[in-house]
């Protein structure tokens, strides 16, 4: 559910109408709601409520980490799952407590680990041995003790998009399932390192929950062997992935309470304090990209709408063929078929194909919806596009939380070599 309905004809974000923050800032901009942020935040604490433990949340700030989304998101009570020292540094900046944090991914490097143990984070989740000797080394430089999990590979099918699935035994992800044995043994004999854990993340979007239910009883078994053979395993981390909705036309993915229900079932006995990283489940109905219509030019079969975002913007329908809807800002009330595209260069800047859609013209507003999500973060500045503003909206207030980035400083971040800065000078 979301807060972006007509009003009077006119789409809303909460209490704001969109047309009122596109004169005053311009398109393309992203819109949050910090309402529908929230609504996210307790559906999903309410759908883990009935495990025995209290989970820690921690928000996958790969996919939005906005600071004034990573500060709403701090404030409802979530933690955050980074995988790089800048989105560490950004989520202590919003307000999110160090003892809240997971660090995650394949190459952290000596420098991200020595930050990290310095902001005394929750816990490392470790993707291979060589990492776990790294980290070991870094920490007992600094005379400190690591608290680390491994995350596994179950190799499950996730049933995903290939370049969103992260669970099979063929992607770069966490150590093998076959391994896990080896390199908690390994981490258990290197000094600076507290193994504590076990983590798993097969994937995003998934709209089943058999592949998750599959991937979270291997780990049980796995927590089990590994407590058999004297590893003491205190938290379980079950990742992210859980699908939202983008497609009205299909079925809607796995509710938060089915997959708290599923949750609950799994871990029953597990006796572990769990750890979930849910990122598009948080902000992807939470936001939409607004965009303007600059001309539409006719094609061979179906107009082409040619918008003033592209696919700097927003990248998922060019690389994953992502299907975002599109809606009309202030529809005419009928419809047709088109085809949706940016300013960009490169045939991939199509947003959608042959779409069914509220007839647009020049000048109308557009919305990409369910943007929220892996939007803004991923945007780039190709064809010297500057990066989008942000904007967020709260009740019948609205800011805008990131800037749109002046021309100027995309080049003023160049610097001539001293033998063409001469030779202009
Ligand atoms: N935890 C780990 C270790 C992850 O790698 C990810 C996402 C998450 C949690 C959060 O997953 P979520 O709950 O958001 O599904 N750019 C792609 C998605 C890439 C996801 C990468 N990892 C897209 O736009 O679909």
């Amino acid at each position: 559910m979301d807060h972006f309905d007509l009003r009077d004809g006119v789409m809303h974000v909460e209490d704001v109408a969109l047309p009122e923050i596109a004169a005053a800032v311009g398109t393309p901009v992203y819109v949050y709601s910090t309402a529908t942020m929230e609504r996210h935040v307790r559906v999903f604490r309410e759908a883990l409520a009935a495990l025995p433990q209290p989970p820690l949340v921690a928000f996958a700030v790969k996919a939005n980490p906005n600071a004034a989304v990573l500060a709403t998101l701090a404030r409802a009570g979530l933690g955050a799952d980074v995988v790089s020292a800048g989105e560490l540094l950004r989520a202590i900046h919003a307000g999110v407590s160090p003892d809240r944090i997971v660090f995650s991914g394949v190459g952290k490097t000596a420098d991200e680990m020595t930050l990290a143990l310095r902001h005394g984070i929750f816990q490392f989740n470790l993707e291979s041995e060589p990492e776990a000797e790294m980290l070991s080394e870094v920490a007992t430089g600094l005379g400190m003790v690591a608290p680390v999990a491994f995350r596994i590979n179950p190799d499950v099918d996730a049933g995903t998009h290939a370049k969103i699935s992260t669970g099979k035994s063929e992607n770069k992800f966490g150590v093998a399932y076959d391994r896990a044995h080896a390199a908690y043994t390994l981490a258990r004999n290197l000094p600076g390192l507290k193994v504590r854990g076990v983590a798993v993340h097969i994937g995003s979007q998934l709209t089943d929950l058999g592949p998750l239910e599959a991937a979270f009883g291997k780990i049980g078994t796995l927590i089990d062997s590994l407590r058999r053979a004297g590893h003491a395993i205190e938290v379980a981390d079950l990742g992210g992935g859980l699908g939202v909705p983008y497609d009205p036309a299909l079925p809607v993915p796995p509710l938060p309470a089915a997959y708290g229900e599923m949750v609950a079932r799994i871990t029953a006995g597990w006796n572990t304090r769990l750890v979930f990283e849910p990122g598009r489940l948080i902000v992807a109905n939470a936001g939409v990209l607004l965009t303007r219509v600059i001309r539409v030019k006719q094609g061979v079969n179906e107009p082409f709408v040619v918008v003033d975002a592209a696919m700097n913007d927003l990248m998922r329908p060019s690389l994953y063929d992502a299907w975002h809807d599109i809606r009309a800002v202030q529809p005419h009330g009928d419809r047709f078929v088109a085809n949706v595209v940016g300013p960009v260069c490169e045939s991939g800047d199509t947003f959608a194909m042959h779409r069914h859609m509220d007839r647009a013209a020049p000048d109308d507003l557009l919305a990409f919806m369910t943007a929220g999500a892996y939007g803004a973060t991923m945007a780039g500045t190709y064809n010297s596009r500057p990066l989008t503003p942000e904007v967020m909206v709260s009740g019948n207030k609205w800011s805008v939380v990131r800037a749109r980035q002046p021309i100027e400083a995309l080049i003023a971040a160049d610097n001539l070599p001293p033998w063409l800065a001469t030779e202009t000078a």
